[in-house]
């Protein structure tokens, strides 16, 4: 490519992200962005498969019918979700084996709160209100990201979390208008959760090298304390309304701000999980691969399949 080439595709795309309008997989993009992007889908794809096996974890010892089949149908839209982030991922020239290869050699994350073990049912309902909840704070500005595939895919995306996020808060409140004993194992389940779901936007804006970047790229709309402050704030009412008390002490309401004031997660714990030392890093990658092993036939099948379709 000439200079003249490069510097007007340059041009072409800076006024594409100037304008909030959508880059498409066969516009130009610099390298930098198209690797940030991989490293995001992919991360996020990633957190929709292995974010199956904490609630996955429920399926065979639900406590009724109705809510066997309800977390049977919230675990398969992760799949799915799963699906529709590595399709946005291939766009970018990166194949779907590639990324789970990546992820299984421990070279590619997921979000750290699937590194945490679920000890009850009510753990079921925590992460449908508060996991689920998170992400929809996180996801809803990526709806309006720049890269086209991935804008639409969230947009999917984001309807169905939204009603996990009820369906965890139904399960909850059902539990709180049921006996001590239930009403115990939902505040026990808050009190797990709640730190892990505060790290899941990420480290302090001043610890967060990429977000600038990302920010001027149009990758990511808001800071990560940002997104943080709007999760407290969604959530602190919903937990008045189900009569759980939310475990931080320094949890209140500011009236100078309009927001609440809130302690701050032990980041220490966080780089940790991030580094692979959570309580569940190793079970959820060995599960993983075992999963990948055991479907190895499927894919080969599928393969030998698709080529019996195309000579025939
Ligand atoms: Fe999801
Ligand atoms: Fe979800």
């Amino acid at each position: 490519m000439t200079l003249v080439e490069d510097t007007y595709l340059e041009g072409h795309f800076d006024a594409v992200i100037e304008a909030n309008d959508r880059i498409e997989p066969r516009d130009w993009m610099p390298e930098k962005y198209r690797a940030t992007l991989v490293r995001q889908i992919a991360q996020h794809a990633h957190s929709e498969i292995i974010g199956m096996q904490p609630e996955g974890n429920w399926i065979t010892r639900a406590p009724s019918l109705r809510r066997k089949a309800i977390l049977l149908a919230k675990v398969q839209d992760e799949a799915g979700h799963g699906l529709y982030l590595y399709s946005a991922c291939e766009t970018l020239g990166v194949s779907r084996s590639e990324l789970t290869e990546l992820l299984l050699a421990g070279k590619q994350k997921y979000s750290s709160i699937f590194n945490y073990p679920t000890l009850s049912y009510a753990d079921v309902g925590t992460i449908g209100w508060l996991v689920d909840g998170a992400a929809i704070c996180n996801q809803v500005p990526l709806c309006r990201t720049s890269f086209g595939p991935y804008g639409r895919a969230m947009i999917r995306i984001c309807k169905e979390e939204s009603f996990h996020q009820r369906q965890g808060f139904e399960l909850l409140s059902t539990m709180m208008r049921g006996t001590d004993e239930q009403r115990a194992m939902v505040q026990e389940s808050v009190d797990r959760f709640w730190w892990p779901a505060l790290m899941m936007f990420g480290p302090p804006d001043d610890d967060s090298p990429n977000t600038a970047q990302s920010m001027a790229w149009g990758i990511k709309r808001d800071t990560n304390d940002d997104l943080r402050q709007k999760f407290v704030d969604m959530t602190v009412p919903q937990a008045e309304a189900l009569g759980v008390t939310l475990p931080d002490p320094q949890l209140v309401w500011n009236e100078q701000r309009g927001h609440y004031d809130f302690g701050s997660p032990d980041w220490a714990e966080f780089k940790a999980v991030v580094k692979g030392e959570g309580p569940c890093n190793t079970q959820r990658l060995a599960h993983r691969q075992r999963a990948h092993d055991e479907g190895a036939w499927v894919r080969e099948a599928a393969t030998a399949y698709a080529e019996k379709g195309v000579r025939a």
